[in-house]
């Protein structure tokens, strides 16, 4: 099979990528995936070289949409609901409780799913933080998902799922909060608009400032996409974006020890947590 891309081509535009959204491609394992993007991208804006196609996502690509497409096309989105479910139970059971009792009353406990993918984790949160039942009587709660790639988040806030999306959840949850439809399931519309979505990429500062102070903070299966040296530079926005006292969880392939160690750590059961 012969690709617009080359070896030389694939380390200018893996640099590039890296640069812009941390992600780190390494050639024995995306070269593919990448070069059918490229041929296929060049194909719609009608170029015929990897050269052109460079050429207009660096320098034509005034409004970024160019750039978009790239992270829609190369991201892994992987996820499904009550994915590593311990991490949601800590979370309604321990976490939020005990913020709750700290915090000053009036003020919204807000959780926020660094990435969120198709919405499945912030949904998630949610379900737990119902079941649990007695925060959220007493106190608003704020739970925001986001991710780079714009066509995940389009689909998390359609509320509509995959069977396969959904197969780990509790039948008995499942059919008080999800409506079968003919394709999937559908979450009921008590829930719809209870998780805020947006389309951001962690290694802008400027747009995750925006996003405001946060109590937890899940950072689930995406560092593994990263060097070292942006992990880092995610974590520390991540310590950043936490009120004194608030978490960060990690997926369990991920250890905070590994990348910086301003967070103080602690065990629940055997999930991992990690405290500002
Ligand atoms: C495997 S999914 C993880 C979803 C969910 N947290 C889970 O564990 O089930 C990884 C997500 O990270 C997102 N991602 C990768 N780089 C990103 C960046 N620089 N900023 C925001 N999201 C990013 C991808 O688009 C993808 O949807």
């Amino acid at each position: 099979m012969s690709y617009l891309l080359s070896s030389d081509n694939f380390a200018k535009i893996g640099e590039f990528i890296y640069r812009k959204s941390g992600i780190y491609l390494e050639e024995a394992k995306h070269f593919d995936k990448l070069a059918k993007f490229i041929d296929k991208r060049a194909k719609d804006l009608n170029v015929d070289s990897f050269r052109k196609y460079f050429f207009k996502l660096r320098f034509e690509d005034k409004e970024g949409s160019e750039f978009q497409e790239l992270m829609n096309g190369i991201t892994v989105n992987e996820t499904y609901f009550f994915r590593e479910k311990e991490q949601f139970e800590v979370l309604a059971n321990t976490i939020l409780p005990e913020l709750n009792k700290k915090m000053l009353s009036g003020k919204p406990l807000r959780i926020l799913s660094s990435p969120c993918s198709t919405g499945e984790e912030p949904y998630s949160m949610i379900l737990h933080i119902l079941e649990e039942g007695t925060v959220v009587e007493q106190r608003d709660i704020e739970v925001i998902g986001i991710d780079i790639d714009s066509t995940v988040i389009a689909k998390a806030k359609s509320s509509k799922f995959t069977e396969r999306s959904v197969h780990a959840i509790p039948k008995s949850i499942l059919n008080r909060w999800f409506k079968k439809k003919a394709l999937g399931y559908e979450l009921s519309e008590d829930l719809h608009g209870t998780v805020d979505f947006k389309v951001v990429n962690v290694f802008d500062k400027a747009q995750m400032r925006a996003l405001g102070k946060f109590d937890v903070i899940f950072s689930r299966n995406m560092l593994i996409y990263f060097d070292d040296a942006s992990r880092k530079e995610v974590a520390m926005t991540f310590y950043d974006m936490l009120n004194p006292g608030g978490y960060v969880l990690l997926g369990h392939a991920e250890y905070m020890s590994r990348i910086v160690s301003v967070f103080n750590a602690k065990k629940i059961d055997s999930t991992l947590i990690y405290q500002k």
